[in-house]
Formats: C-alpha cells, sequence, structure tokens
C-alpha cells in the first residue's frame, strides 16, 4: 500500500486513476499478453465466461475492456462486441489486435461513467476488474443500466470486497505458505480511496524490473454497498461467483493455493427488468 490521496475532489480523482492506468497500459499489455496475469487466465475469466449465459448474436459492451483479451473471448463465442477504456494506450493495443485478426469489434476510448451510446441498445454488457478502480461507481451503474435494453444483463466482476479491503495481509507457516488471511478496514474503507503499487507476481524478476510497478487507485466498498448500488440503480441481482482454482489448475500451478484459502475477486451478473 503506498497512500491514501486526500482532501481530492471526485472529478480529480477520476483524473489521477485514469492517468495512472494510462502509464500502466503498456507495460499491463506487454505482460498480460506473456501469460502472467495468472488469476485472470488461471480461474478468474473462466468462471466468468462459465457462468456468462449465451450471447451468440446479442450486441455487447465490454466496458474497461484493456487491451481487448476478454473482449476478443466475447467475440468469439459469437457476440457483437463493442468496447471501450479510458486509457488510450490500452484501446490502440485492442484496436492493432482487431486489424491483424478482424473479429468485428469496435473499440473507443471513453469513460464508464459517462458511456457514448444510446439508451437501450445493447442486450449485454460485461466488465473484467474495472468497476472497483473507477471513481464515480455510482454513474457508472446508472450509465450500464440506461444502455441495456429491458430484459438485458451487466455482468461484471471486481476485486472481493470482503477480503481486499485497505488493510489485508497473510498469515504464512514455517515454509512460507499462505495459510489465513488478517483483514480490517472492511467497513471504515467503505467510499474511501486507497493506491497500490503492484506488479503481476508471476512474471520474472529481471521482467518486472523493465517496468515501473503498476498504479492502481481502488474505491472501496463494502459487500453491502456494491449490492445496494445494484438495486438502487433498478438492477435485479440475477447470479455470484468467487473464483478458485479447481483441482486440476491447482495440481498445475501449486503456487495460486492462496485462491482457494479466500476468494480475491467476486464476479456478479443484475438483469434490468422488462
Ligand atoms: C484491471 S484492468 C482490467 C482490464 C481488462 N478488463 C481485463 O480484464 O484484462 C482495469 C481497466 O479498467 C480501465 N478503467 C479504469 N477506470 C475506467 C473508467 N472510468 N472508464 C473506463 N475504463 C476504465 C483501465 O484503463 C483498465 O484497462
Amino acid at each position: 500500500m503506498s497512500g491514501t490521496p486526500e482532501g481530492r475532489t471526485p472529478e480529480e480523482l477520476h483524473a489521477e486513476s485514469v492517468r495512472a492506468w494510462e502509464r500502466n497500459a503498456e507495460a499491463w499489455t506487454k505482460l498480460s499478453r506473456a501469460g502472467y496475469d495468472r488469476c485472470r487466465d488461471l480461474f478468474n475469466t473462466p468462471t466468468f465466461m462459465r457462468i456468462l449465459p449465451e450471447v451468440r448474436g446479442l450486441r455487447g459492451l465490454d466496458i474497461g475492456c484493456g487491451e481487448g483479451h476478454n473482449t476478443r473471448l466475447l467475440a468469439r463465442r459469437g457476440a457483437l462486441m463493442t468496447a471501450l477504456d479510458a486509457a488510450p494506450t490500452f484501446i490502440r493495443h485492442a484496436a492493432e489486435a482487431e486489424r491483424s485478426e478482424p473479429l468485428g469489434i469496435g473499440y473507443q476510448v471513453a469513460s464508464a461513467t459517462a458511456l457514448p451510446h444510446a439508451d437501450a441498445c445493447f442486450d449485454f454488457a460485461t466488465s473484467f476488474m474495472c468497476l472497483q478502480d473507477v471513481a464515480d461507481q455510482d454513474s457508472a451503474v446508472a450509465e450500464a443500466f440506461r444502455v441495456l435494453r429491458p430484459g438485458g444483463f451487466l455482468q461484471f466482476s471486481i476485486t472481493h470486497p470482503c477480503f481486499q479491503t485497505s488493510k489485508w495481509g497473510w498469515l504464512k507457516d514455517e515454509a512460507g505458505r499462505r495459510t489465513a488471511l488478517t483483514v480490517g478496514d472492511y467497513f471504515s474503507g467503505d467510499g474511501q480511496v486507497t493506491v497500490d503499487e503492484w506488479c503481476f507476481g508471476a512474471a520474472p524478476e529481471e521482467l518486472r524490473a523493465r517496468f515501473p510497478k503498476f498504479r492502481v487507485l481502488y474505491f472501496k466498498r463494502t459487500l453491502g454497498s456494491w449490492l445496494n448500488l445494484l438495486l438502487a440503480k433498478g438492477f435485479v441481482l440475477e447470479e455470484f461467483a468467487e473464483p478458485t482454482p479447481d483441482d486440476a489448475t491447482l495440481r498445475e500451478h501449486p503456487e495460486e493455493a492462496d485462491a482457494r484459502e479466500i476468494a480475491y475477486f467476486l464476479i456478479v451478473r443484475v438483469r434490468k427488468p422488462r
């Protein structure tokens, strides 16, 4: 943890968060495309895709798409995808991938909090690991609701509000294995922003040393606060998942065992009533 920005307006925090993502984008794209975003690839995205309803032939919007990895998976399932991200470098990389292997995805630079789309023009929306990084989550959820047709769904993943609080740390045994998590600041962190600096743990040291650490502003909410936000905007809760590696994955990647102790991520699907 590297600090808590004090006394900033929501607009300043939004701008700072987007600047930080723009600075992260080059390294994030290189390292995740090299396979070092292990949580995403081994259990977070697989769980997301497993619970996703049929999307073939549906118009989908991917919010905070990064370099487009998950958007491409949705397009390969037959969805007609539009995607956006606030960081131009991510969109440049995503659009380059689209040019070299066209999947019919339209990318643009835009914020989750002000979607450049007409009301009710999508059948579904996704957001993979973005909304915890958005300063104005109220507007982001309202915007997703607005652009969905009645009966459409939003499915999103976030850092798990109960376990990834601003005060957390592992208890380890003599062999250094992570055995249990200590968690604090759950309630006092609600509505707070914290800044974290980190890199993908699986990336080799010499590769990590070539890039600055990722700097991410997290806008914390309790679980209850997330659920009440969704309900207040008019969504109906439909499904939850807490991704964790399965036995086969764990045999191949025993280093991911801590993700069986706690849930790092939460996936939620909500629906706009007809
Ligand atoms: C953890 S990355 C996830 C990227 C991608 N969805 C994935 O799963 O690989 C979070 C993404 O959210 C984007 N983001 C952050 N704030 C945003 C905002 N207000 N509007 C749109 N995108 C935003 C970042 O630029 C970044 O690409």
